[in-house]
C-alpha cells in the first residue's frame, strides 16, 4: 500500500475529510459521524463563541474516540467603515420590512474574539487544526504542534500555499474555484484566487512538500479517484455532506441544494463582505452593485435576516452556499457518503 504520511500521522482509515463548514451545518454529530466512518470531521467553528467551542468539542468527544479537526477563520484586519456600514444596514431595511423584522440594528461587536477562540481550542488540545483567510504563523502553529496536533492551513493559490508551508503548516487545503463558501484567498484580489480544482492541486503539489488536501468539486468517487491522480493526500469535501441525514441545516436551504442546477451557484459577496459561492437569489442579485463595508461587518448586519428567513422557509433571503458539484449531493447517512467517496480512492495506485 502506498504510504500516506498524512493519512498515516492522523491513524484515519479514508483519506476522506468533511470539509469545516461554519455556521448552520456546523455540529457535533456530523463530525463525529464522519470520524466514526473511518474519515475526519472538521468541526467549522468560527461563528462560535469560546465557550459553545467547549461544548461542542465535548459533544464530538462524546460521540466518537476517532480523531477529528476544528476550523477557525485567521483574523482580519478592518476598518469601522460607520457610512458604509449604515448605507448597508438601510438596504436591508426593504428585506426586513417583508419578513416583519424591525430595522437592521448595527450590533457592538461584528465577531467573536479569535484570540479566545484559539484558546478553548488549545485548552482542548484537539488532534487537528485547520484554518482558512490567511496565515496562522509560526509560533501559534508551533504551539499546536508542541501539543501533537496537525496543523492544516488554506490556499486558493500557489503563492498561499508556499507561505503556508514556511509558516510551519503540517498540509494545506488546496481550495479551488468550485468549492462552496468563503474563498480562503489572502493574498491579492478574487480574481487571482479563481483557480478550478484540477488546475490548483498539481501545481501546489509542485509547489510544497507538506502533504495537499483537495477541496472544491469532489462530491463522489470519481472526484476522489481525479485528486489522487492529481497527487493529494486526501479531499476535503463540503457540499456533498450538506445534504447528510446528520446535517441540520433548514429545510429551505435543503430544498434548495436538491433544486439546484450545477450552473446555479454564484461568487457573492452580498452576505458577509468576502467573496463566498453560494446559490443565486434574489438576495444575491438585489445586493450585487450594493456598495459593501468589510468582511465581518455585513456578515453580521445579515445574521437576523439570513436567521428569520430560515425559520420561515424564504431561500431568497438566505444564504444557500454551496458549490458547483451541487447536483452530485444526495441525501444519506454520512458514514454511507464517507464510504462511497472512499471507493474512488486506489490503495495501492
Ligand atoms: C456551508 C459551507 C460552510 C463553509 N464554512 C467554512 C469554514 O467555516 N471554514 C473553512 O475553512 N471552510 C469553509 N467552507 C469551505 C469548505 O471547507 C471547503 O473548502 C469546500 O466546501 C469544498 O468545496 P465543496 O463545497 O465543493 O465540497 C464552507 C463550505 C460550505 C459549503
Amino acid at each position: 500500500m502506498m504510504k500516506n504520511p498524512l493519512i498515516d500521522r492522523l491513524g484515519i482509515r479514508h483519506p476522506v475529510m468533511l470539509a469545516p463548514m461554519g455556521g448552520e451545518a456546523a455540529c457535533a454529530e456530523l463530525v463525529a459521524a464522519v470520524s466514526e466512518a473511518g474519515g475526519l470531521g472538521i468541526l467549522g467553528a468560527a461563528y462560535m463563541a469560546p465557550t459553545r467551542i467547549t461544548e461542542v468539542i465535548a459533544q464530538i468527544r462524546s460521540l466518537t474516540s476517532q480523531p477529528f479537526g476544528v476550523n477557525l477563520f485567521c483574523p482580519q484586519r478592518w476598518q469601522p467603515e460607520e457610512a458604509l456600514t449604515q448605507g448597508y444596514a438601510q438596504r436591508l431595511a426593504r428585506f426586513h420590512a417583508e419578513l416583519g423584522l424591525p430595522p437592521a440594528q448595527v450590533p457592538e461587536r461584528f465577531e467573536e474574539s479569535f484570540d479566545a477562540q484559539f484558546d478553548a481550542v488549545m485548552a482542548a488540545r484537539v488532534p487537528l487544526f485547520s484554518y482558512t483567510f490567511g496565515d496562522l504563523g509560526l509560533e501559534r502553529t508551533r504551539a499546536l504542534q508542541a501539543q501533537g496536533a496537525v496543523v492544516v492551513g488554506t490556499a486558493t493559490q500557489v503563492r498561499e500555499a508556499v507561505q503556508l508551508q514556511a509558516s510551519g503548516a503540517d498540509a494545506v487545503v488546496a481550495q479551488g474555484a468550485e468549492a462552496g463558501a468563503h474563498r480562503g484567498s489572502f493574498l491579492g484580489e478574487r480574481d487571482e484566487g479563481l483557480v478550478g480544482t484540477i488546475a490548483l492541486v498539481p501545481q501546489v503539489v509542485d509547489a510544497v512538500q507538506i502533504p495537499v488536501i483537495a477541496a472544491g468539486g469532489i462530491a463522489d468517487a470519481r472526484g476522489v479517484r481525479a485528486a489522487q491522480v492529481l497527487g493529494a493526500s486526501a479531499v476535503a469535501v463540503g457540499t456533498a455532506f450538506l445534504l447528510a441525514d446528520e446535517c441540520p441545516i433548514a429545510p429551505a436551504y435543503r430544498d434548495a441544494l436538491r433544486s439546484a442546477h450545477e450552473s446555479d451557484t454564484v461568487l457573492t459577496r452580498a452576505f458577509s463582505g468576502r467573496w463566498a459561492r453560494g446559490i443565486a437569489n434574489r438576495f444575491t442579485r438585489d445586493m450585487a452593485a450594493a456598495p459593501l463595508p468589510p468582511f465581518p461587518i455585513p456578515n453580521a448586519l445579515t445574521r437576523p435576516l439570513r436567521q428569520a428567513a430560515a425559520r420561515s422557509g424564504q431561500a431568497q433571503f438566505m444564504s444557500l452556499w454551496a458549490g458547483q458539484a451541487v447536483t452530485l449531493a444526495r441525501p444519506m447517512p454520512a458514514a454511507q457518503l464517507v464510504a462511497a467517496l472512499a471507493q474512488g480512492w486506489q490503495p495501492d495506485a
